[in-house]
């Protein structure tokens, strides 16, 4: 596994590797890696002859300095995970290397940019697109993989290559969880044990919603998914939502298609975001 922290160096090693026609697939992550960032690279490996994983906490997608601060680093153990998945390339920049200068540069990423983590995150996605788009130009990977537990993530990626008619394809991937259900993250380490054992109310609300999804209309299940998370102490809801997963726009016609259940709330200090496709 070679582990790299310049774009330069990473050029000339995946140029030749682009020239002799082999495919090239990156997997974009903050680190502190869990088995759901193992599983877009094994995913990867079967679309690709190499897969680049990134590590690189970037600093413009977060909207509370806080959050940046304490974001988990922990590269011993995330190198162990790599070479245990085989992972072939780690790129590692420094934030100078990414962000050489200040740069001001907005995209249009369409109307869903503000709606739910939008509205919470001010600027998020303009961050996230900013960073994407930068690996994109370090490593041009033929595909690139994506978690659909960040599900208007990948929404706002696959706009931004839409936008840019940028030539990578993009994949989004299932969420894995733990055996209770919890989705994975990187920020699960930050709750304490009584949180932790609150957080399962996030993805008990989501099976709800789907395991009644045929009986029930949109707006009864929404109001009993929210009552249920707020019957749990130290949860606070900032939305439960039923909504068209192209639009992320609020969906009460249960016979529409694409639709997605999505879940935020805080669950002692952490923030948590979960969802489910729901047909
Ligand atoms: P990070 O939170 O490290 O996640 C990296 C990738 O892993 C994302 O595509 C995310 O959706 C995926 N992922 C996280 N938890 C998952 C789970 N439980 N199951 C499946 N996939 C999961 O998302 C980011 O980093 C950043 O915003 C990034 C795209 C790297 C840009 O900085």
């Amino acid at each position: 596994m070679k582990v790299i922290n310049t774009i330069a160096a990473l050029k000339s090693l995946l140029e030749p590797i682009k020239l002799g026609q082999q495919k090239i697939a990156l997997v974009p992550t903050m680190g502190a890696l869990h088995k759901g960032h193992v599983s877009l690279i094994k995913i990867a490996q079967q679309h690709a002859d190499v897969v680049v994983c990134s590590i690189f906490v970037n600093p413009t997608q977060f909207t509370d300095p806080k959050d940046l601060e304490k974001y988990p680093r922990p590269l011993e153990h995330d190198m162990q995970m790599l070479l245990a998945a085989g992972c072939d390339v780690v790129f590692m920049p420094s934030v100078k290397e990414m962000y050489p200068e200040q740069e001001e540069w907005h995209i249009d990423l369409g109307p869903a940019e503000f709606l739910l983590e939008g509205e919470f995150r001010r600027g998020h996605y303009q961050g996230v697109t900013q960073i994407v788009n930068k690996l994109f130009n370090a490593v041009n990977p033929d595909v690139a993989f994506f978690g659909q537990k960040d599900f208007q993530q990948v929404l706002m990626i696959e706009n931004m290559v839409a936008y840019f008619k940028l030539p990578v394809q993009i994949i989004s991937c299932p969420i894995i969880r733990e055996d209770d259900g919890l989705a994975m993250s990187s920020r699960n380490i930050h709750l304490t044990a009584e949180d932790r054992e609150h957080a399962l109310v996030l993805s008990a609300a989501l099976n709800y919603v789907k395991d009644h999804f045929n009986d029930l209309s949109i707006p009864v299940l929404l109001e009993n998914a929210k009552d249920m998370i707020s019957a749990i102490p130290g949860v606070e809801l900032d939305y439960f939502t039923i909504a068209n997963g192209k639009t992320l726009l609020p969906e009460t016609d249960k016979n529409q298609p694409d639709l997605v259940a999505l879940v935020a709330a805080k669950v002692g200090q952490t923030r948590l975001i979960d969802n489910m496709l729901l047909n």
